[in-house]
């Protein structure tokens, strides 16, 4: 499903001076892996899922998502991607406060070649995928109104709205207490196995990572363990996701 080979990221600043953030990276993740990224601030896990989720295009070595190889796509067929293959999760949720759950849900789709619909389909559609994360009741409610886990789970939503292959998550515990962490690890989990779909879980907590079948760290841009996970840790004592 992710198959990165020989994969290098370099930004070059202003004044012209490169840093090198991701050394020859080779990855390969299989369709319905859950798989959990760790590595300390700076060492290039942001980098790495924005160039998986074609977000970055200016990389060296060869990336191929979901049989697509992204250097040969162009920008009819990148957004696609981008929209219907990859959802995105984010630890700061990315909801718009003035738009009801429904719209938030919704939205991505308003820009990839449709527009807000009005003749109740798309409440329906958006109601049947909020049911998938438990906020079926929430539909007209402001993300303001919203607890921090309704709001992932409601960013969850709109990721699963598009139906993609992959979810990408970048620290989508990381605004949240360990409680509510556990909500949303147990619905990404159930995402995964009972949907299929090939989740990649970017955290510094260990705790997270546990709940992932495979664990893949990385130091300053290069993959230093990949290994299948072993016994799970304990929940909230040692995970501290707060
Ligand atoms: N848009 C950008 N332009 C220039 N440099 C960047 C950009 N984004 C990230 N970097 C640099 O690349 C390196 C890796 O950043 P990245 O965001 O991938 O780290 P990270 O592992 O996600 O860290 P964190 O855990 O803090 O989120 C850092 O040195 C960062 O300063
Ligand atoms: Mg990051």
């Amino acid at each position: 499903m992710i198959r990165l080979e020989g994969l290098h990221k370099t930004y070059t600043s202003e004044g012209g001076v490169e840093n090198h953030v991701l050394r020859g990276v080779d990855l390969a993740v299989a369709d319905g892996e859950l798989v959990a990224l760790m590595g300390s601030s700076g060492s290039g896990k942001t980098t790495l899922l924005n160039v998986i989720g074609a977000l970055d295009q200016s990389y060296r070595g060869r990336v191929v998502i979901a049989g697509q190889d992204l250097k040969g796509l162009g920008d009819k067929a990148l957004s696609r991607f981008r929209n219907q293959t990859v959802g995105y999760i984010f630890q700061q949720f990315h909801l718009l406060p003035h738009l009801p759950v429904v719209d938030n849900v919704a939205m991505p789709r308003w820009f990839d070649g449709g527009a807000k619909r009005h003749d109740g389909d798309e409440r329906a559609e958006v109601k049947r995928v909020l049911e998938r994360v438990g906020l079926a009741h929430k539909l007209d409610a402001r993300p303001g109104h919203l607890s921090g886990g309704e709001k992932q789970r409601v960013a969850i939503a709109r990721a699963l709205y598009a139906k993609p292959k992959i979810l990408l998550c970048d620290e989508p515990t990381g605004a949240l207490d360990s409680e509510t962490s556990e909500v949303v690890l147990d619905l990404i989990a159930r995402l995964n196995a009972d949907e299929g779909l090939t989740v990649v879980v970017v955290t510094h907590d260990p705790y997270v990572a546990s709940r992932c079948r495979r664990t893949v760290r990385i130091v300053d841009g290069q993959i230093v363990s990949d290994a299948a996970a072993s016994a799970p840790a304990p929940p909230s004592d040692a995970g501290g996701a707060a």
